[in-house]
């Protein structure tokens, strides 16, 4: 090996030997840099953002380490905040700190989720999580699960699993059930699935954002009248606009009575089911084929983390096998690109692991509770004379002020949008029931009673 090579040997890439001095101090130096923008956001607020920002693209000559630094810090002052506590618009809570950690180390170790052989202990943690998951929330022996990226992704999985176990595959008479309320991830999975608007079936909600169970059955036996064949009903636990639950038992008797795969939307709500916090309506999850666990949007891993567990792990083997021929096979060892949609992925369940390893059952009933709570004192402290409001068990409220024409609320939201963000609260403006409404998710552990009372105040004061 020449001289030149040695004292190259980690300008790209970490060295096999050595102390690796290069990476270590980019390390120390990107870990400073995060944290001094964490500890700014309180001056900066939720959502900064330089209209002059400029994306720099590679040039001819590779850049220094200054130059990039530079623009990570550019990059940084132009992203939006999850530690700020008037971050409370979407289901991006502040990311937990071990998990920050997790997706430093998956990065670092780049194995591959594809294959056993390019993920051997890492293959072994997916496994055995889904498995930690599926026991705790009651499912048996037989049960398993696969990482995804997002909700929406878990959610695919379960769907292509469902039609195939239904022997429906390219049947285009073939539908799907969800509620008015399920997240619109259903529509971009139809249409991924080579179905469309047709193939999905919309049930009524009642007064609370719940399934209409009556509406379900009447459904039902229309689709056989008109031979629509069900592949899957969807029950929600946890609608993004006001964090309502479906009534799972009620559907659940209904799926088994009709041989219907049962999958839960639990992208918002699934990860109460592992502690004991008692929410109306969380029972029978067990009784489903397939739930979305989505930890990415409650507890703060790290984006992405998203799980689908199945009742009866053969379910996903038999759909989603190829015999991956460029890769080796271990008896007992399912290689993981064999058992969902995605072939290369990174090793995202390290950081769901050190978090839930960090917080124990204990940390994540005290995040989860505190979402409620936050959420309740929104509740007991917002005019109900004054406001419309549409909430549920979970931490999500919408509302909107009562008497508003449908056509005015798009520029009333627009308007309070843009005056709390002044006053560095951001919130969102979900369509919901053909009008625009401002949600509020409680999911940030920074915020406290007090921004609730400043952030109440505001929105008297402008209204
Ligand atoms: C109930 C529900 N399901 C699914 C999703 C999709 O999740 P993702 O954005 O991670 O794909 C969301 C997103 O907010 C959601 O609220």
């Amino acid at each position: 090996m020449t001289e030149d090579l040695i004292n190259n040997k980690d300008k790209y890439f970490p060295s096999y030997i050595g102390t690796n001095d290069n990476l270590n101090n980019l390390l120390n130096r990107a870990s400073q840099t995060l944290c001094d923008w964490f500890s700014k956001a309180y001056r900066n607020g939720p959502l900064p953002f330089d209209e002059n920002f400029k994306c720099i693209m590679p040039g001819e000559d590779g850049n220094s380490a200054e130059d990039l630094f530079s623009e990570i810090e550019s990059l940084l002052k132009n992203s939006f905040n999850p530690v700020h506590p008037g971050s409370l618009a979407h289901l991006d809570p502040p990311p937990l700190i071990f998990s920050i950690l997790g997706d430093l180390i998956a990065a670092a170790l780049n194995n591959n989720l594809l294959a056993y052989e390019l993920s051997p202990g890492v293959t072994l943690l997916e496994e055995s999580l889904c498995k930690w998951f599926a026991k705790k929330i009651g499912f048996n022996d037989s049960s398993g699960g696969i990482a995804a990226s997002g909700g929406t992704l878990s959610n695919l999985n379960a769907l292509i699993a469902a039609r195939n176990n239904a022997g429906l595959g390219s049947d285009p008479n073939c539908v799907l059930i969800v509620s008015e309320d399920a997240h619109s991830s259903f529509i971009k999975c139809t249409r991924i699935m080579g179905l469309d608007a047709t193939n999905l079936v919309r049930i009524k909600t009642d007064n609370n954002g719940c399934m209409d169970i009556q509406n379900l059955r009447k459904t039902l036996d229309n689709c056989l009248i008109e031979n629509k064949k069900i592949f899957a009903i969807v029950a929600t636990l946890g609608t993004t606009v006001r964090g309502a639950i479906d009534p799972i038992k009620e559907i659940s008797d209904i799926c088994k009575e009709k041989n219907i795969w049962l999958h839960i939307d639990g992208s918002i709500g699934g990860i109460f089911a592992i502690t004991s916090i008692p929410i109306e309506g969380l029972n029978n999850i067990n009784q489903s084929n397939s739930i979305t666990i989505n930890p990415q949007k409650i507890i703060g891993i790290t984006k992405t983390s998203s799980l689908l567990l199945v009742s009866d792990k053969s379910t996903l083997e038999n759909t989603f096998s190829t015999g991956l021929p460029y890769i080796s096979t271990k008896e007992d060892i399912k290689n993981r690109g064999e058992i969902g949609i995605q072939g290369s992925r990174p090793a995202e369940v390290i950081k769901l692991w050190l978090g839930l390893r960090f917080l124990g059952l204990n940390g994540i009933e005290d995040i989860l509770k505190s979402s409620i709570k936050r959420k309740d004192f929104l509740l007991k402290n917002i005019s109900k004379n004054k406001f419309e409001i549409y909430s549920g068990p979970l931490h999500i409220v919408s509302f909107l002020p009562k008497g508003l024409a449908p056509k005015e609320t798009d520029s009333w939201t627009k308007t309070k949008i843009n005056e709390l963000m002044k006053n560095k609260y951001m919130l969102s403006r979900p369509r919901f029931k053909g009008k625009y409404f401002l949600r509020v998710v409680m999911g940030n552990y920074n915020t406290k009673e007090s921004h609730i009372e400043e952030l109440l105040k505001l929105l008297d004061t402008h209204q």
